[in-house]
Parts: C-alpha cells; sequence; structure tokens
C-alpha cells in the first residue's frame, strides 16, 4: 500500500499525500490556530473567578450564575449552594462547549484542524483506520440535538442580561452604554448560530412527509435553511462574539477602561 493512504481495498494506488499544488494546509492551520487560541482564552477565563461583573453587566462565561459564591450583581440563582467553591463558570461551560464540540459544523472544522482526518479534500489523512461516527466513541456526537435545546435555554438567559444592560448601574432603567451594545450584539450573533443549527432545522422541518399539510413548520423551515447555509460563518462570529464580550466586561470589571455612556 502506498505511503500516507487508507488501506481501502479499491483506493487508488497514489504514493504522494496530495497532489493538490494550492495551499490547502492553510485553512486547517488557521482553524487550529484560532480555535487553540480561544481554548486557552475561555479557561483562563472561565478559572479566573473575577472580574465577570461590571453593573449592568455581565460576561457570557458567567450566566446564568447557579453557585452561591458569584460577585455581587452576577444575579445569582444559587441552585448549587455554598458548597462549590470553584469558579462558577465551571457549572455552566459543559453546556456551550458541548453544543460547539458536537455542532456538525466545528466537527468538520476540528476534525481536520486538530486530528487530520483528512487536513483538506483530496489529502490523505495519517491515521490507517477510520470507524466513522456511527460506533463509540463518536456516535456520542449525536447529543448535540439535546445540546440544542439546552443552548435555547442559555440564549434566552443572554438576551435578558442584554436587555437589562439598558439599567444603570442603580438598577434605573434608561441607560446605554457602549457595553449594552456589545451585549445586545452578542445576543444577536448567538441566536444565529443556534437558529441556523441543523439540530434547528430538523426541529422545525423535520419527520414530516408533507409540507403541505404544515404550512407554518414549512415557512419556519425555509427560514431555518437560509440561515443554515450560513452556518460555519455564525459559528465563527458568535464564537468571537462571546470571547469579544467577555474581554469588554473584564476591562470595564477591571477598571482598565471605562464604559462609554450614550444616555
Ligand atoms: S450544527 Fe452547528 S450548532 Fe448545531
Amino acid at each position: 500500500m502506498a505511503t500516507g493512504t487508507i488501506s481501502t481495498p479499491g483506493r487508488a494506488k497514489i504514493a504522494e499525500r496530495t497532489l493538490r499544488t494550492d495551499r490547502w494546509w492553510l485553512q486547517p492551520l488557521i482553524t487550529f490556530t484560532v480555535l487553540f487560541l480561544f481554548i486557552i482564552y475561555a479557561t483562563w477565563r472561565a478559572f479566573a473567578n473575577k472580574y465577570y461583573v461590571a453593573k449592568p453587566y455581565i460576561s457570557p462565561f458567567y450566566s446564568p450564575c447557579l453557585a452561591a459564591n458569584c460577585e455581587p450583581g452576577a444575579g445569582e440563582v444559587g441552585i448549587i449552594g455554598q458548597w462549590w467553591k470553584l469558579s462558577p463558570a465551571l457549572l455552566i461551560l459543559p453546556f456551550p462547549l458541548g453544543f460547539r464540540l458536537t455542532c456538525y459544523y466545528y466537527r468538520k472544522a476540528y476534525y481536520r484542524s486538530f486530528w487530520l482526518s483528512p487536513p483538506a479534500c483530496a489529502v490523505a489523512e495519517p491515521h490507517k483506520k477510520y470507524s466513522g461516527e456511527t460506533r463509540f466513541p463518536l456516535i456520542i456526537q449525536n447529543i448535540h440535538r439535546y445540546f440544542f435545546w439546552a443552548l435555547l435555554i442559555f440564549n434566552t438567559i443572554l438576551t435578558i442580561d442584554a436587555i437589562a444592560a439598558f439599567r444603570n448601574p442603580q438598577g434605573e432603567w434608561g441607560h446605554m452604554g457602549l457595553g449594552t451594545l456589545v451585549l445586545i450584539a452578542n445576543a444577536v450573533c448567538l441566536w444565529m448560530y443556534s437558529l441556523s443549527c441543523h439540530s434547528c432545522r430538523h426541529a422545525v422541518g423535520g419527520r414530516l412527509n408533507h409540507f403541505s399539510k404544515h404550512p407554518v413548520r414549512y415557512w419556519m423551515w425555509t427560514q431555518v435553511s437560509k440561515f443554515n447555509a450560513h452556518h460555519p460563518k455564525w459559528a465563527w462570529i458568535s464564537l468571537f462574539s462571546v470571547a469579544i464580550t467577555d474581554f469588554y466586561v473584564l476591562l470595564v470589571a477591571s477598571g482598565t477602561i471605562t464604559d462609554p455612556k450614550f444616555f
């Protein structure tokens, strides 16, 4: 068998790893770099456990606050109680993390960039075997459809946070600062990412034999399908928006910058 190819009977015996002459490695390299940097930043911020509230703003990494040890102003639900001593971000991190890790688009992105499986179209992967997603462990990726429903709850909470950012630090309505716009933009990006999700498309229009008998669901499916065509774009934009929102709150909460106030 030629070097660098998968031992599949009937596969063309091509000695080169790829016949592509373009810079096919650039996209997986960029994907790897950006995702790796995001993982480093998100891990650091999730464990930092400070500078995540700058009234009336709260970082999306720390909302909702499920523990009782959150910073004042985090709107703590407190259902986990006093026994939780670690960063409250660690309680909610598994949900957005699981949603993105199992996302159809991100799967393609990190299979290519982290596992090189394959690194690009028409480029042989280094692995000898490929068992696909129909068996353990990758069959677990099917859990994505449940993460989708969970993330709708998180999106709703972050939208409420964004609306609450129209209150001033004293809690009175009628405030708008740059942070308000940042939180609103982040909520919009997260909704676009979730509403363009493949599971969303299936939820609104799947398992129907006759679209003509379900005109409302057909209309919804048509709209979600339009969003779905741009899902990779929203996957990246929302990733950046979450990081930028958290970083903005960090800067304001730590006193590095002052939130510009419009009214
Ligand atoms: S397919 Fe990407 S979030 Fe569902």
